[in-house]
């Protein structure tokens, strides 16, 4: 896989910033904070040349938007996604959560468009609605499937909080299906020089719909509001007993709360698996 890079990734960043100043200083469910978001990354997926698709989902704070892109395969019956929440919280323009995981998705792809190559499985991009009040655009994205579609997606990645200030290096470890995405993904960050360590995410984030139908799925995340610890500070540096984004949920998760090292790591680990799906003959039956 190519290398992701670092300086596309965080123009997307800042230009989600922007968006959230220009707009009241959040991109919210529902907010043209949201839907500015929406057309940058849209804008960018289609200047690249790549198919987009908006699915409308009803929400309890009115209709809001899922954004897909696609890289046709030449296997119909192979397709692997990336997918990342493109709301944020109320508080303030939700740049780790999740501008970094939207950036790093949007930039693998534009890297894969530009590549040429063509796939052998279908390469599909999600940028998800209303994560933030309960996993909704994603959920709704799932169900809307036919089984035949479902079954179809042999592997979902997910990416939500990728810079950290004080990073971790997590990879999701609560599907059963899914263990071969996450040792690849810990293979992946071991060639990045960094020992990942698994972590229960409890389907706290977009890929819990996935897994809920059983499809292989798996997610990076450098951490929260919960503090290192001294074994975790010794193996990935930066500060024991301090959280890894003490900006969660809040005003402050700005462009300055965001660690580059850790987000061009993420970054290149998520081009490294769609790389690796990309031309993958996957034999699982999910
Ligand atoms: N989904 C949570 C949020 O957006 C954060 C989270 C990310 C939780 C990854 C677990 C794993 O607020
Ligand atoms: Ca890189
Ligand atoms: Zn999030
Ligand atoms: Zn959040
Ligand atoms: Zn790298």
């Amino acid at each position: 896989a190519p290398d992701i890079s670092l300086t596309e990734v965080q123009g997307h960043v800042s230009a989600l910033q922007q968006i959230a100043d220009a707009n009241g200083g959040n991109r919210a469910v529902g907010t043209p904070g949201y839907q500015r978001s929406l057309d940058y990354v849209k804008g960018r997926l289609e200047a690249a040349g790549l198919s987009t698709t908006v699915q409308q989902v009803p929400t309890s704070r009115g209709t809001t938007y899922n954004l897909v892109a696609e890289v046709p395969g030449s296997d119909p019956n192979g397709v692997v996604m990336l997918g990342s929440h493109l709301d944020g919280a109320t508080a303030g323009p939700g740049i780790n959560d999740n501008a970094s995981g939207t950036a790093g998705v949007l930039e693998t792809a534009l890297t894969y468009a530009a590549s040429g190559e063509k796939p052998r499985n279908t390469l599909r991009f999600a940028f998800w609605g209303a994560e933030e009040i309960g996993l909704v655009g994603s959920s709704y994205y799932v169900q809307s499937l036919t089984s035949t579609e479902r079954s179809r997606i042999k592997a979902y990645v997910n990416a939500d909080m990728i810079g950290s200030v004080n990073p971790g290096y997590f990879v999701y470890d609560d599907n059963p299906a899914g263990t071969f995405v996450r040792d690849d993904l810990t293979s992946l960050m071991s060639a990045e020089g960094v020992p990942a360590e698994y972590v229960d995410v409890q389907g706290r984030s977009d890929h819990a719909a996935f897994l809920r139908y059983g499809i292989p799925t798996g997610g990076l995340y450098s951490g929260g509001s919960e503090p290192k610890s001294a074994a975790q500070a010794n193996s990935w540096g930066g500060t024991a007993g301090a959280s890894f984004d003490p900006c969660y949920h809040r005003s402050c998760d700005d462009s300055s709360n965001i660690d580059p090292t850790a987000l061009d790591r993420h970054s290149d680990v998520l081009g490294g698996i769609l790389w690796k799906y990309a031309g993958q003959a996957f034999t699982t039956s999910a």
